[in-house]
């Protein structure tokens, strides 16, 4: 049988966590990595603006790679516009990325969480009902940082984090309440795993304490992976890569900086082609 094509979407370069993953399960998997970077951010849109967006997004890709399933690599978006996608395309797969709730609520021993995300996802209503079908013995502390993506996006540009800004953007994720302390930070945002290594070097040298921070990405791969299996795409036995390519909105070429991180993602090739988006 031949190698799957597999579409990891999202509105930037944040779902290179979960495409990673991904490439780890099926490494001779075809790959299309598309960043919406035309549009970035999404945690600033509308909800409105986010499914229109995506939907044009997703049509125009779904008819150039004609992928055999779709990965939604982005929180902001999948919490609004999974419904409409299998709506619309109800024989291609849809894989989500929504925040992981449920198992923070079942690790955590001092039943104090929080969901770190974008604005967008925190004022979402399904992030709520997740709360109340998955969390409602624990306290969650809902942070909407409004610039942790941007640094995540220039930090695979080249451009280190300042450390005071990202210790002032986790600060909300620590709260101590009758002698009780935040033990678990879901990372519910695909970029914010990229600067995982910052995060657990600053929780507890310069703000807060030493958390578990939860990472999606493993879980949405395995559920990616799981999917293929049903629909009869079998782990391929012999040693060729797929191929990868990315793709952005804006039709900007990445510089060789970010053309070399793209490589080590398993993604050498750049397809072209400008979704130009206006968001008045
Ligand atoms: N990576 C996206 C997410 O998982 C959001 C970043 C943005 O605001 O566009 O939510």
């Amino acid at each position: 049988m031949r190698a799957p094509k597999i579409l990891v979407f999202d509105s930037g370069l944040g779902g290179l966590t979960v495409h990673d993953e991904i490439l780890r399960l099926r490494p001779h998997a075809h790959f299309l990595y598309a960043a919406d970077d035309a549009a970035f951010p999404y945690g600033r849109l509308s909800e409105d603006l986010v499914v229109a967006r995506v939907m044009n997004v997703i049509a125009r890709l779904a008819e150039e790679f004609a992928p055999d399933i779709v990965v939604i690599a982005c929180n902001t978006a999948s919490t609004l516009v999974l419904p409409h996608l299998r709506a619309r395309w109800p024989q291609l797969p849809f894989v989500g990325t929504v925040p992981a709730i449920k198992p923070a609520a079942e690790k955590s021993r001092s039943r104090l969480i929080t969901i770190l995300a974008t604005p967008g996802t925190v004022a979402r209503d399904y992030t709520q009902a997740l709360i109340r079908e998955h969390a409602s013995h624990c306290q969650v502390n809902l942070v909407g940082s409004q610039s942790l993506a941007a640094i995540a996006e220039a930090f695979m540009r080249g451009i280190a984090p300042e450390v005071d800004e990202l210790a002032r953007e986790l600060a909300p994720c620590f709260v101590e309440q009758a002698g009780a302390r935040t033990d678990t930070v879901v990372l519910a945002c695909t970029h914010y795993p990229l600067l995982l290594p910052h995060f657990i070097q600053l929780a507890g040298s310069k703000v807060g304490w030493p958390v578990e921070f939860i990472d999606p990405a493993p879980a949405i791969a395995r559920r990616t992976d799981h999917v293929l299996s049903e629909r009869g795409f079998i782990h391929a036995q012999s040693g060729d890569h797929g191929e990868g390519a990315a793709f952005f909105t804006s039709g900007g070429a990445p510089d060789d900086a970010l053309r070399a991180i793209l490589r080590r993602y398993g993604l050498p090739a750049i397809r072209t082609g400008q979704l130009a988006f206006e968001a008045a």
